[in-house]
C-alpha cells in the first residue's frame, strides 16, 4: 500500500506508521481508514460512513466508546487507553461462489481471523465459543458484533481486551484481558494491526469461497462446540442439549431428546 492509497495522517503517529508498514497485509480493509479518539460506537460510525460509501475499505478505530455496544442488547466495556475498538466495513456478498453462505459465515470468518491474530501477536492460544465469542480459558477476552448497513455491506465489530485490568465488578470473574492473561504489559498496536491484517486475509478467503478452510480453523478452535451442555429459551419453555458441531453454514448443532437442533442465533446458556 501507498501513502496515497490509504490516509492515516489524523491517526496517532506510533499506529499510522505500523499501518503503513503492513502494507498490503492491511490494504483491502484500510482503504478509508478513520481514527476518533472518543465515540459513542465505532460500529455507528463505520455504518453511517458505509452509507455514503459501499465497498470495502471502511476502517474505524477508536481509543474510547462511550455507548460501545455488545451482542443481544448487552454494553461493551470500552475504556480509554486500554482496548481495541474497531469496526471494518465488508461486502460478503462479492463472494466468487455462494454469496449467501459468505454472508452467513462472515462472523465466524472473523472470529478465525481475531484468535490468529492474537496467538500471531502475542503468543495467547484463543479459544472460540459459538458464535463468536473470544475465550482464554474460562474468560472471554474478545467479542464480535457484526451488523447489516441494510445495504450489501456489513460492520463487523470487535473488542479485544488488551490491558482492561480494572473490570467493573459485574465482568470481574467472566472477563479477562492479554495482559491480565500474560502477566506482562502488551502493546496494542501490533494487537491491532495483527488483528487487521488477519481480518484481510481471512475475509480474502472468504471472498475465495474457501469455505470449508474456514470453518475447519474454526472448529479447531472451538472444543465447547462438540460435547457441551447448552440451554436456551424457547417461546415453548427452556430447551437444552449437547453441541453436535457447526453445520456448513455455520448454524450450530445441538442434540436434544427429540433430534438434532439448528441454532442460527440468540442466548445460550453454556453447561462450562
Ligand atoms: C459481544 O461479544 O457482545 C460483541 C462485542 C463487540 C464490541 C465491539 S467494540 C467495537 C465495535 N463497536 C461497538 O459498539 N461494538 C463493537
Amino acid at each position: 500500500m501507498t501513502s496515497s492509497s490509504s490516509d492515516f495522517t489524523l491517526f496517532p503517529p506510533e499506529i499510522a506508521g505500523a499501518l503503513l508498514q503492513a502494507g498490503a497485509r492491511v490494504s483491502r480493509l484500510c482503504r478509508t481508514p478513520v481514527y476518533r479518539p472518543i465515540v459513542e460506537s465505532t460500529n455507528d460510525v463505520a455504518a453511517a460512513l458505509a452509507a455514503e460509501d459501499p465497498g470495502d475499505g471502511i476502517l474505524v478505530l477508536a481509543d474510547q466508546q462511550t455507548a460501545g455496544r455488545g451482542r443481544r442488547g448487552h454494553t461493551w466495556f470500552s475504556p480509554p487507553a486500554s482496548g481495541l475498538y474497531v469496526s471494518a466495513v465488508v461486502t460478503p456478498l462479492r463472494a466468487r461462489v455462494d454469496p449467501a453462505r459468505a454472508l452467513a459465515l462472515v462472523t465466524l470468518t472473523a472470529g478465525v481471523a481475531l484468535a490468529e491474530a492474537i496467538e500471531s501477536a502475542c503468543g495467547l492460544r484463543v479459544e472460540l465459543k459459538w458464535p463468536n465469542d473470544l475465550y482464554v480459558g474460562r474468560r472471554k477476552i474478545g467479542g464480535i458484533l457484526a451488523e447489516s448497513t441494510g445495504s450489501r455491506s456489513v460492520v463487523i465489530g470487535y473488542g479485544i481486551n488488551v490491558s482492561a485490568a480494572a473490570f467493573p465488578p459485574e465482568l470481574r470473574n467472566i472477563a479477562t484481558s492479554i495482559e491480565l492473561e500474560l502477566g506482562r504489559s502488551v502493546d496494542r498496536t501490533p494487537v491491532l494491526v495483527e488483528s487487521v491484517a488477519a481480518l484481510d486475509k481471512r475475509y480474502g478467503d472468504l471472498l475465495d469461497a474457501q469455505y470449508d478452510a474456514i470453518l475447519d480453523a474454526w472448529r479447531s478452535r472451538s472444543p465447547s462446540s462438540l460435547g457441551t451442555g447448552v440451554e436456551w429459551s424457547t417461546p415453548a419453555g427452556p430447551q437444552s442439549g449437547v453441541t453436535a458441531g457447526v453445520d456448513e453454514q455455520g448454524a450450530l448443532l445441538v442434540r436434544t431428546g427429540t433430534g438434532i437442533e439448528r441454532i442460527i442465533a440468540g442466548e445460550l446458556r453454556w453447561e462450562l
